[in-house]
């Protein structure tokens, strides 16, 4: 693991300290509902049961919390303990439903070979620089089931904090936090901005077949900054 992925992991693991709750969405990711509707909303319970869903970097679990209500077998892994303990007691108490939660990181995930169905993300990868990625990427498909769906969510290069970030960059596409106070997103450490043609070459190299790549944009600031995200969904070739 690089300084990048450490540095990402000890600002989140921070902000849910600070912030608890506060610090992540209440309510799941509408492109991830989509997903997921996509695939198996016409299944019946007892077969949503069947269906085994892994969220890298769950945070808080706003979105397990949506794929456990719809019945589905539900599994959160995160780095910050903190934000684990959180997504433990509101899945609990707030929202009465259960998830399989770890702590640990997504380059190196604790679950056998082909145990998923589907892994999603929603703004997770996007913290990883190329080197990260390339290793999450990699353990994702090994807990894939062949042709199991991958789901991503992840800021694009079309985002103006790419190229007005205020900080350095750590590689190609990835600089070591937004530190520019006046773009959205700002403090959150390192952050990586694909176009899709970077997805597609690194997603074949992992074994990834792309399926779509749909932009969702939003402009902030009277339309002087845009945010854009990529919603990817993509199957593991083998
Ligand atoms: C922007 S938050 C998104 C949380 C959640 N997916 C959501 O949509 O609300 C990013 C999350 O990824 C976690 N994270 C960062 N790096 C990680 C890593 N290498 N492995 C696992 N989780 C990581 C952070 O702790 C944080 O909870």
């Amino acid at each position: 693991m690089t300084k990048t992925h450490d540095d990402s992991v000890s600002r989140f693991d921070q902000l849910f300290r600070e912030k608890g709750i506060r610090s992540q969405r209440s309510y799941p990711n509408e492109q991830l509902i989509q997903f997921v509707a996509g695939n198996w909303f016409a299944l019946a319970p007892e077969q949503r049961r069947e269906i085994r869903i892994l969220e890298v970097g769950c945070g808080s679990g706003a979105n397990l919390w949506m794929l456990a209500k719809e019945g589905f077998s539900v599994y959160g892994i995160d780095s910050s303990a903190a934000g684990i303990a959180i997504a433990e007691s509101h899945l609990r108490d707030k929202w009465g439903v259960s998830a399989s939660l770890e702590c640990g990181s997504v380059v190196d995930l604790p679950y056998g070979n082909g145990f998923f169905d589907a892994v999603v993300d929603v703004v997770t990868l996007q913290h990883l620089n190329l080197e990260d990625s390339a290793r999450a990427l990699a353990e994702i498909r090994r807990v894939l089931k062949p042709g199991g769906q991958f789901f991503s969510y992840r800021a694009s290069d079309r985002c103006s904090m790419f190229l007005n970030s205020g900080a350095d960059f750590v590689d190609a596409v990835t600089v070591s936090n937004v530190a520019n106070t006046a773009m959205p997103l700002h403090g959150n450490g390192p952050m990586s901005f694909w176009g899709p043609a970077l997805v597609r070459q690194i997603y074949l190299a992992q074994g990834f077949e792309v399926e779509s790549i749909e932009r969702h944009a939003r402009t902030y600031g009277n339309c002087s900054c845009t945010v854009e995200y990529l919603a990817i969904t993509a199957k593991n070739s083998s």
